[in-house]
């Protein structure tokens, strides 16, 4: 059977989508290439959000072309993903090497449409249809057996696409509609992954909070997302639960105080800002003011004072003037995030955004990115300085990537903590004291280990 090697750019759901194709063919009989250069299929499974993520994907498929075409006439080339669904056909007439286009609802029609291509049976083939029900297709995840790389941690797909219409984001288009999968889905699949050693789920969808919506009613004041939360905390072996991307507006009373009452679900949120300006939050059609973002993290803290904050925060929107850039830095002095995501702006095709007036010239995005994120390293610099000294729970996820001789894993907040264990450590939750602190990094004291 031939092999295949899958490339992902982009968010997390493109990771989890890349693995469920990658079940999905092993579970047909395909195997897993170590590196692209002996593979019979190579995948990229590709990112929308802005443009140079696109232009990434783009030659990196130029150069797979010009070095295996000729010497491995062969070989299946295909995109993959968001870029996949906005560009359709377009890909294959710019680059005449590519064999398949698989769309976002289509992921689970890979192993067919390789099966042809590699048959003979069809030349070319490009799919961006929709698809009812493509959200609950794939449900297979690779966890290694060998207790080397065992998976501790995993992604649950509970929902996809979005209707919120973010006036610069691409994601309505390339991910459709929101569809959800059944509580009792998702409550299945998590239920399977436990009972094959994963300690911790993170629950994802392009707007976690607005899961259900539609078809799930409200109980006694719980919003389906939170109805969920309950249900996947009921598993019992389940040490955490995670999830993103969710909205601000989703932070209703009912998630806020599930963070006080249940335990598995970590002190750690993902809420994208954008910007601290009330006048581009309207423009950029978010939802919420800077006032009630404020309340939402003042609320959050109340419940959990230890919640580590996460966000993205968008320079350079259209019209953005040096007051609307100052009231981001201020808010963000304001709140202190644990960490911030900084996207440069970049126009997406058919979005609102792109038409508006006072488009920003990137020199002027350049140098209000470098002044946001030397204001954002700071306080994370701050933020993480706060941990030496203190004793702090991890999951240990397995060796560190940069020195495999040390040991990786997370504490609740979600800060990485490195440590000189072994694999012994692996799956292990451990009390551990933390004794310094570098680049969004904790480096804890094995001598002090208490393993629970
Ligand atoms: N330009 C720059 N950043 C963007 N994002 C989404 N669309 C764009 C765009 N057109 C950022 C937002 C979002 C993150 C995933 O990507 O900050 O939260």
């Amino acid at each position: 059977m031939p092999s295949v090697f899958i490339k992902t750019y982009g968010c997390q759901m493109n990771e989890r989508d890349s693995e469920a194709v990658a079940a999905q063919l092993v579970s047909k009989g395909y195997s897993l290439a170590e590196t692209e250069a002996v593979a019979d299929v190579i995948l990229l499974n590709t990112c929308s959000v802005r443009d140079m993520a696109e232009q990434k994907a783009i030659n990196k498929m130029e150069n797979l072309a010009g070095q295996f075409r000729k010497s491995r006439p062969n070989v299946i080339l295909g995109f993959m993903g968001c870029m996949a669904q906005s560009r359709g056909q377009q890909l294959i007439d710019k680059l005449p090497d590519v064999d398949l286009v698989l769309g976002t609802q289509k992921f689970h029609r890979a192993a067919d449409y390789l099966d042809e291509l590699i048959a003979g049976k069809r030349d070319k083939i490009v799919d961006v249809a929709e698809e009812k029900g493509s959200e609950a297709t794939i449900k297979e995840h690779i966890l290694s057996g060998s207790a080397k790389d065992k998976s501790v941690s995993a992604f649950v797909s509970i929902m996809q696409g979005c209707n919120q219409y973010c006036t610069f984001c691409i994601v309505p288009y390339t991910r459709g509609e929101e569809r959800s999968r059944s509580i009792a889905d998702v409550v299945a699949e998590c239920r399977d992954l436990v009972a094959r050693g994963v300690k911790e789920i993170t629950l994802l969808g392009q707007i976690v909070t607005s899961y259900g919506k539609r078809e799930i009613k409200i109980q006694d004041g719980k919003s389906a997302f939170v109805q969920l939360l309950e249900a996947v905390h009921e598993i019992e072996g389940l040490e955490r639960i995670r999830f993103t991307s969710p909205h601000p507006k989703g932070y209703g009373d009912d998630l806020v105080e599930a963070y006080g009452r249940l335990p598995k679900l970590v002190e750690s949120a993902h809420l994208p800002l954008q910007s601290g300006s009330d006048r581009l939050l309207k423009l950029m059609h978010r939802g919420y003011t800077r006032e009630r973002f404020s309340k939402i993290i003042h609320d959050l803290r109340r419940v959990q004072p230890s919640i580590g904050i996460t966000t993205d925060i968008i320079v350079g929107f259209p019209g953005e003037t040096e007051a609307d850039f100052e009231e981001t830095l201020s808010l963000v002095r304001e709140i202190e995030f644990d960490n911030a995501f900084i996207f440069k702006y970049s126009q997406r095709k058919d979005t609102p955004a792109a038409a508006m007036p006072g488009q920003i010239p990137l020199e002027m995005i350049e140098e209000r990115h470098s002044r946001l994120l030397t204001c954002i390293n700071a306080i994370a610099a701050k933020k993480y300085e706060n941990f030496v000294g203190r004793h702090t729970q991890i999951l240990v996820e397995g060796a560190s990537k940069k020195n495999p001789a040390r040991m990786t894993g997370r504490t609740r907040c979600n800060k990485i903590v490195v440590f000189d264990g072994g694999e012994r450590h692996r799956a292990q939750i451990m009390d551990l004291k933390i004794e310094r602190a570098s680049n969004f990094t904790l480096y804890g004291d094995p001598a002090i280990l208490n393993v629970n």
